[in-house]
């Protein structure tokens, strides 16, 4: 069942194109990943399906709520969790974690039985008792963007957002945190929209991932279909140091070879589309050619499928 539908949403900032024609749908107990370069438009879009910016064009219905025909606004902010990218102005420095929950909790409109079975039950997700009595600025990073999560939670709400919640955090924290939210929405059975610069941490979490670009959205599915889309099946890496860039060329031309990438400063990718048969061709060039490489090989991952797709829209885009 989709639970949030968004059609045709499009967004100005004065002159500044920053969504077009954008459409989605979110599916009750699913985790999708919005991925995207820099100003694409991810935090614009997750903010009007917060109801906190206003699109220009298109519709939007969250359990069938529609955010411009219906009245009752408040109904549809206790659908939604929302966590923005700025952590630090999202509680108060000098309470309590306790106290900002309670706060933040109160101005939701929860009673305190309401208040303190929320809190006890976000806290045993997080595992985050033990640190309910500090005040927010002597928390770490990590332990702050916990509370702001919490605090998103509070009102039980069935769709959350969540944009860029590991950004910045180290990687055990971040991993973390994945493993709280992936445990949080699977048993409640919430729906979740993340943004994330981290390609392996939406390929671990999403069950379908959204890419975005200038304020379109041109490729949508699983992380799965997406890669075999892309038709390369693995990488063959060869240790640039030890590859002539003659050779280099040779191997980038063979028909086997599907796609040259450097996503590594010391490895250069050929992406083929069958293991066995790649690698022959290129040993055979490496022996005609008499020299000897240091070989690895690694399967196709989420990044790969980001860097080709982003390198074929800005090839049409500029011509
Ligand atoms: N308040 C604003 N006023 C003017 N332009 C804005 C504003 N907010 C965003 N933009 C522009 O809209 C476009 C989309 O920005 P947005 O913040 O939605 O991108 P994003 O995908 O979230 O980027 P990032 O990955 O850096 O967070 C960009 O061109 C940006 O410069
Ligand atoms: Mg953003």
């Amino acid at each position: 069942m989709a639970v949030l539908i968004a059609e045709h949403v499009s967004k100005k900032y004065g002159n500044t194109v920053a969504l077009q024609d954008v459409s989605l749908e979110l599916k009750q107990g699913e985790i999708l990943g919005l991925l995207g370069t820099n100003g694409s438009g991810k935090t614009t879009f997750i903010k009007i399906l917060a109801t906190l910016l206003a699109k220009d064009s298109g519709k939007v219905e969250i359990y069938g709520y529609d955010l411009d025909k219906d009245r009752n606004e408040h109904k549809i902010r206790s659908l939604i969790g929302y966590v923005g990218q700025d952590t630090e102005r999202s509680a108060y420095a000098r309470l309590t974690v306790n106290e900002n929950l309670r706060f933040f909790g109160r101005l939701r409109g929860l009673s305190k039985q309401e208040i303190d079975e929320r809190i006890e039950k976000l806290c045993a997700y997080f595992d985050f008792a033990s640190n309910l009595d500090k005040e927010f600025m002597r928390l770490s990073g990590g332990q702050k963007q916990m509370v702001v999560i919490m605090r998103a939670l509070l009102h039980d709400p069935p769709i959350i957002y969540l944009d860029e919640p590991t950004k910045g955090l180290d990687p055990i924290v971040a991993k973390k945190i994945r493993s709280f939210l992936k445990e949080y929405v699977t048993e409640e059975q919430k729906t979740l929209l993340l943004t994330s610069h981290n390609l392996s941490e939406v390929d671990e979490l999403a069950d379908r991932v959204s890419l975005m670009y200038k304020g379109s959205n041109p490729l949508l599915g699983t992380s799965v279909d997406l890669k075999k889309e892309l038709g390369i099946k693995e990488f063959i890496e060869i240790r640039k140091e030890s590859l002539p860039a003659s050779v280099d060329e040779k191997i980038t031309g063979l028909k086997t070879v599907l796609s040259r990438v450097e996503t590594d400063p010391e490895w250069v990718s050929f992406g083929v589309s069958a293991f066995f048969e790649g690698i022959e061709e290129i040993m055979r060039v490496l022996r005609e050619e008499g020299i000897e490489v240091s070989f690895r090989h690694r399967s196709v991952t989420l990044e790969d499928v980001f860097i080709n797709c982003v390198g074929v829209l800005d090839e049409k885009f500029d011509h």
